[in-house]
């Protein structure tokens, strides 16, 4: 791990308490108790060291005690052991500011970068077992805007997550019974039956979707005319809908095993699962597991049966099982419904359970969105209170809303933003762009370029934003070429490549030894410093769960790129060695784009 901060912790608490100790100052100072912050401005140094804490036991100003500490470093011989704190240190106000010796910093960085085994790989995880759950459709409707955000997050923290180290497993849960099946079950079985996604020609999950609409355009219709001839108010005419009660019969039906309902299930699950399957290869996501909530849901019924024996939960009048949770202000909740069928929460009791027994982890992370923070709350509860050790283990990775500026998503009315539609349609944009530049012979194979181009911009506009919030998502703005974009990003890494292929073809072999001293400017350092920070961003974005921090430093990276491309030649350089030397830092910038890219779903384009 490229580390800059260690020698010179090092050297200066080694200097303050030589300094203490001659003005009969009793302090001793560790290297880890030292703060090393980046200053604010570069001009000032490369990192800053407050002397705040110390003045009270030197009875001196901060700003003193750093002239004295400067005054001291800067004569001090530095021998061999201290070679990598090799550096100017001056005294700024309150602060030891240090200035590391850019030619050896440029060296041991470009070394790094191009060939450490570990470089960007923070072992920070290092022996941990992470299963990470996302995406988890629901198999009456297609894959939606949501699940984009949803997919995007998952499979970039899981990837995130492995570089640091941690062993991750990648699952998805299909929520493949329950009402809402039923409901487009009911309507195919009355206005679909002998149609089949080949006969109507489309996208199997797109046409189990259909049903569902289907079903709540016949619910809508029927309870309007209940509204209107009986006076009742919706929710009474709800209530009193032949359509549910024929729902509920079939749920039923399906509980008790009937052959025909389990048939008619089997079918239409299949082809949604089929269609969900193909969206995810289209964008890079992918699982290591799919389990079905119809294979849990039994386990998590018999927990709460247990729970309900154990005492910790009751019955109600009507028969349901519920929990009361009011002390910890979660109020009361139902677990399992009075005619004994299962509710969305009962099958989690025994997919968590089924997990841990299947792959005992050290973190099992939820990827949902925050409306069902409460949900899990409840559930991590419960899973503590029947005595599971790991239940504080679990983890819900709650994210915000997402909308198209037009307006907000709705799903019953069957007026939700499509994944399918809305990659589609960013794709026909992106190779639009590609044919008004004519670019399509330069791209190679335009239809490519511009699926990859789609799914750049994206994830990244997903994932820069932090997952807590809410967002719009702005197809144009998305796969703008100038701004903090995906497109922007895979445009930079062309660049270098088309660089780079230049540079082979005059010569410039990669290998051999370059002299990356001579990376000496203000943009080389500033992009070799953010090089050398890599490994840090993808540490910190593991740590807060949050690709976003990726991003903003994949959007730093890009912009000290373009000064540096901007600032210096590189193989119109005044001489070989530094035109050799620039090249190097390009190769090193190339590693590191190519490898953040991928942690954040974005595919490297070598020509676009
Ligand atoms: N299928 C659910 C939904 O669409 C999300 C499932 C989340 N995962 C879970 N273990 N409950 O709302």
């Amino acid at each position: 791990m490229l580390d800059f901060k260690t020698p010179w912790r090092n050297r200066i608490a080694g200097a303050l308490n030589a300094l203490a100790a001659e003005n009969g100052v009793n302090l001793s100072v560790s290297a880890g108790e030292l703060i090393v912050e980046t200053p604010p401005q570069k001009e000032y140094g490369d990192l800053g060291i407050p002397m705040f804490s110390f003045a009270k036991a030197f009875r001196k100003g901060p700003p003193q005690i750093a002239a004295l500490l400067a005054e001291r470093l800067s004569t001090e011989r530095t021998d061999s052991a201290a070679s990598s704190a090799r550096g100017k240190v001056i005294a700024h106000g309150p602060y030891l500011n240090v200035f590391l010796d850019r030619g050896e910093s440029a060296a041991r960085i470009i070394a790094e970068a191009l060939s450490g085994a570990d470089f960007g790989r923070p072992g920070t995880l290092a022996g941990k077992r992470i299963m990470v759950e996302f995406s988890s459709p629901n198999t009456n409707k297609p894959l939606h805007l949501g699940h984009l955000r949803n997919d995007a997050l998952g499979e970039s923290i899981s990837r995130i997550l492995a570089v640091c180290g941690a062993e991750v497993r990648k699952v998805c849960i299909i929520n493949d019974r329950g009402i809402h099946i039923c409901k487009s079950m009911l309507a195919y079985q009355d206005h679909g039956a002998g149609k089949t996604p080949e006969s109507e020609k489309k996208k199997s999950d797109h046409f189990v979707g259909e049903w569902y609409v289907q079903f709540n355009r016949d619910l809508k219709a029927e309870t309007e005319e209940l509204v209107k001839t009986e006076g009742l108010t919706k929710d009474e005419a709800e209530g009193r809908s032949a359509l549910m009660a024929r729902a509920q019969e079939l749920l039923r039906k399906w509980e008790a095993g009937d052959p025909a309902t389990v048939d008619l299930w089997k079918k239409m699950n299949g082809w949604a699962v089929e269609g969900m399957k193909e969206t995810y290869r289209r964008t890079g996501i992918s699982f290591d597991q799919f389990d079905f909530e119809s294979q849990v849901y039994l386990l998590g019924k018999q927990e709460v049966l247990k729970g309900l024996e154990q005492g910790i939960f009751y019955r109600e009048e009507d028969g349901a099982v519920a929990v009361d949770l009011s002390a910890e202000n979660l109020d009361k909740k139902v677990l399992l419904r009075g005619d004994g069928t299962s509710i969305y929460i009962t099958q989690d009791f025994g997919l968590a359970i089924f997990r841990h027994q299947d792959w005992p982890f050290d973190r099992l992370v939820y990827v949902v969105g925050s409306e069902q923070q409460y949900h899990f709350k409840v559930l991590f509860s419960i899973l503590g209170k029947l005595g599971y050790p790991w239940a504080k283990d679990l983890y819900h990775l709650s994210y915000g809303m997402v909308n198209l500026p037009e307006g907000k998503m709705k799903s019953r009315e069957g007026t939700v933003v499509d994944a399918d539609d809305l990659v589609n349609s960013l794709r026909d944009m992106a190779l639009r762009e590609i044919r008004a530049k004519e670019r399509e012979e330069a791209v190679g194979d335009p239809a490519l370029v511009a699926e990859k181009v789609a799914l750049g911009a994206l994830h990244y506009y997903l994932l820069q934003v932090n997952p807590q919030k809410d967002m719009l998502f702005d197809p144009k703005e998305s796969l703008s070429f100038n701004g903090n974009t995906g497109p922007y990003l895979q445009y930079m890494g062309a660049r270098i490549s088309a660089l780079l292929k230049k540079a082979g073809e005059q010569g410039f072999s990669g290998a051999g030894s370059v002299d990356a001293a001579l990376l000496s400017t203000d943009a080389e350092w500033e992009l070799l410093k953010t090089a050398a920070a890599y490994g840090e961003a993808v540490a910190e974005s593991a740590a807060r769960m949050d690709p976003s921090a990726l991003a903003a430093y994949l959007y730093e990276l890009s912009r000290c790129f373009s000064r540096f491309y901007h600032d210096c030649p590189i193989l119109g350089a005044e001489n070989r060695a530094l035109a050799g030397a620039r090249l190097a830092l390009c190769r090193a910038v190339e590693r590191i784009l190519r490898e953040a890219l991928n942690l954040v779903c974005i595919p490297f384009l070598e020509t676009m």
